[in-house]
């Protein structure tokens, strides 16, 4: 394993393409909790695949980032940004995986099928249960608030990154680090 400056391409990929993937998904269930209409039905089953493409994809990345080690942080940044920082990686790397699986959960124990277009349908990993199925829901719900908020500050800190600190720390991620 070596380390460089900038995040490996594969990875820089994965991150921005999720990135879009997951704020769609952050909109698209906002939107689709707020409406009655047909349009309900159309953005749930966009909803599914999404969600699940994004469990997918989390595990890869997961297994990808413990193999190949994140560029070093600048060595003046304080010890509680570091710490923060890798705290809101962890939280973000446990949301992307628990949201689709408690999802996926709560249509099992709704006992609703998990359908995911083109005669797909994924089996179900809970048993049937309604008191289960309402837990679920609502732990959908409060994780998909602290999702959009970790979501904000990650934003807020490469920002600060890119433009205050100036610290290339932005752009090992855009993959236009200069060398030091
Ligand atoms: C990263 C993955 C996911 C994110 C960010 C996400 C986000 C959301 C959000 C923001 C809501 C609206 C919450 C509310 O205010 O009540 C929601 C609702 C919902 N999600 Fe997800 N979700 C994800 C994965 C999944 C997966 C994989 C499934 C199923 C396979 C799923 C099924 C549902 C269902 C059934 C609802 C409620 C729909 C309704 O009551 O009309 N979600 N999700």
């Amino acid at each position: 394993m070596s380390r460089s400056d900038t995040f490996h391409p594969f990875a820089r990929v994965l991150h921005w393409l999720m990135a879009l993937m997951i704020i769609a998904m952050l909109f698209v269930g906002a939107g689709m909790v707020s409406t009655v209409e047909t349009k309900h039905d159309w953005l749930l089953a966009i909803h599914k695949p999404l969600g699940i493409t994004i469990f997918v994809l989390a595990l890869i990345r997961l297994g990808f980032r413990l193999t190949h080690p994140a560029p070093p942080l600048p060595a003046d940044m304080p010890l509680w940004q570091k710490l923060a920082g890798h705290a809101s990686h962890g939280l973000l790397y446990a949301l992307m995986i628990s949201m689709p699986l408690i999802g996926w959960g709560m249509l099992s124990a709704g006992n609703y099928p998990v359908t995911l277009g083109g005669g797909l349908l994924l089996p179900p990993i809970l048993p049937t249960n309604p008191v289960l199925f309402a837990w679920l829901r609502e732990a959908h719900r409060y994780l998909a608030w602290l999702f959009f908020l970790t979501f904000l500050l990650h934003m807020g800190a490469a920002l600060m990154h890119g433009l205050i600190r100036r610290d290339g720390v932005l752009q090992s991620m855009t993959g236009t680090r200069m060398p030091e």
